[in-house]
C-alpha cells in the first residue's frame, strides 16, 4: 500500500470510530471525497486568506485549500472534537487550530476586525438547532470582510440553511454544484450578503 493509501485507510477507520462514538456531531461515516473538497474549494484564491474552515475533521478540504494556494498560516480551523483536533494539529503545524464550538465564535474575538475572505464549513447544519445555525452564520459573518464568501456542503436536496435564517441575517444562498462521486452524494451552497442598495447616494438596507 502507498503512504496516501495506508493514511486514507487510518483516516477512515478514525473518522468510523468517531461517529460511532458521537454520530450527531460526526454526521458522516467516513471523510469527503476529494471530488467534494475540489469543489467546495474550487472558487478559493490564495488572497482569500485569512481562510476560516469549521469542522475539518480529518483535514480534507484543509488540504485541498493549500493545494489552492492558500498559505498554511493563513488558515484557522474550528473543530469541536478533540480527536481530530490533535490530528490537525500535528498535520498542519503552521495553521492556528481552535479547540471549540462554532457556535460559540462571536464570543471569543478570534480575529481583531474582520479580515476573513472565505470560509469553509463542513459542519453538519442539519442536525442543528435553528438557534445553533444562526449563532454560527452571525459568528462567522462578523468576522468577514465585504465580498466575503462562506461554502458549505449539504447531503440535503436544498440549502441546509433555511429560508427564515437568511433572510433574517440579510445572507443569500446559490448553488455551486453537485458531486455524485462522493459517499454519500452532496451539493456545495455558496452563502453570501445580500448587496445593499443604494440610491441617490442612501443606503437602503440590504435586501436581495
Ligand atoms: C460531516 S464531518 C465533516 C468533516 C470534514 N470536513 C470532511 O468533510 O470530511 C463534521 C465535522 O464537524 C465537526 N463538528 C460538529 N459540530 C461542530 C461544532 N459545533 N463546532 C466545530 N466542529 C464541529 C465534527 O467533529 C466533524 O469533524
Amino acid at each position: 500500500m502507498t503512504s496516501a493509501a495506508t493514511t486514507g485507510c487510518l483516516d477512515f477507520v478514525q473518522f468510523f470510530r468517531s461517529w460511532i462514538a458521537d454520530p450527531l456531531r460526526v454526521a458522516a461515516v467516513a471523510p469527503s471525497g476529494e471530488a467534494l473538497a475540489r469543489l467546495i474549494t474550487r472558487d478559493i484564491a490564495p488572497d482569500d486568506g485569512p481562510v476560516l474552515e469549521l469542522g475539518p475533521g480529518t483535514g480534507v478540504f484543509t488540504k485541498a485549500l493549500l493545494a489552492r494556494g492558500v498559505s498554511e498560516r493563513d488558515l484557522t480551523l474550528v473543530e469541536y472534537g478533540s480527536e481530530f483536533m490533535r490530528m490537525l494539529q500535528f498535520r498542519f503545524p503552521q495553521a492556528r487550530v481552535l479547540w471549540m464550538d462554532a457556535a460559540q465564535l462571536s464570543r471569543y474575538e478570534i480575529y481583531a476586525g474582520a479580515p476573513v475572505g472565505s470560509v469553509v464549513s463542513g459542519l453538519p447544519l442539519l442536525s442543528m438547532s435553528p438557534r445553533k445555525v444562526t449563532s454560527i452564520l452571525s459568528g462567522t459573518f462578523s468576522y468577514m470582510r465585504p465580498g466575503g464568501a462562506f461554502y458549505q456542503f449539504t447531503y440535503g436536496l436544498r440549502c441546509p440553511v433555511p429560508r427564515p435564517i437568511l433572510d433574517r441575517l440579510g445572507l443569500k444562498a446559490t448553488l455551486v454544484g453537485r458531486v455524485a462521486r462522493n459517499i454519500p452524494p452532496a451539493a456545495v451552497y455558496k452563502i453570501v450578503r445580500r448587496r445593499p442598495v443604494t440610491i441617490a447616494n442612501r443606503r437602503f438596507g440590504d435586501i436581495g
